[in-house]
């Protein structure tokens, strides 16, 4: 599962380079409140993230049933399923919630959670996967080219 779509760049390399059964995006394409601590300029206005949804959704037909593209907030969504793998990536300052709704959701035997960002570029995202860290008493793992995170089990 992937929260955090937008033009579902990273989904088209996860279901090209992982032996995916089924992939849920989840994403509200909604106008928000770009990152505080970022200059990453992802607050599109509603006329652009309608697009982008729905260009989005085009992308992902190929893949049929493989697919389900959820527009809904993280929050919102409704979800029953279990997952190996789950990564955040969509409203930082949300990413406590998410891990608290979603960690049960994982595959515990081998299952991998995390997440994009965490960079002093964006220190509250930084502050709170620690957080997490301490209150599960978890050990936290940094790489990827894009400043990933991750927690395997
Ligand atoms: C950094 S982009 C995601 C990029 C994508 N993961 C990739 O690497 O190709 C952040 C996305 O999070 C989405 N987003 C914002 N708030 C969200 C929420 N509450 N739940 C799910 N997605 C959210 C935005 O609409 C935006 O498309």
């Amino acid at each position: 599962m992937e929260i955090g779509v937008f033009h579902g760049g990273n989904a088209v390399s996860m279901l090209r380079n992982l032996k995916i059964k089924k992939l849920y995006l989840v994403d509200p394409y909604l106008e928000y409140d770009s990152y505080k601590e970022s200059s990453a300029k992802w607050s599109y206005n509603q006329i652009v993230y309608d697009k982008i949804y729905e260009t989005t959704k085009k992308r992902m037909r190929k893949y049929g049933d493989k697919v389900k593209l959820i527009r809904e907030s993280s929050s919102n969504v409704v979800i029953d399923d279990k997952f190996d793998l789950i990564y955040l990536d969509g409203n930082y300052s949300e990413v406590i919630n998410d891990f608290e709704k979603f960690f049960p959701m994982l595959n515990k035997h081998n299952g991998i959670i995390g997440g994009y960002a965490f960079t002093p570029s964006h220190l509250q995202l930084v502050r709170d996967v620690l957080k997490i860290v301490e209150i599960y008493d978890l050990e936290v793992y940094l790489g990827g080219g894009y400043n990933e995170w991750w927690l395997s089990f």
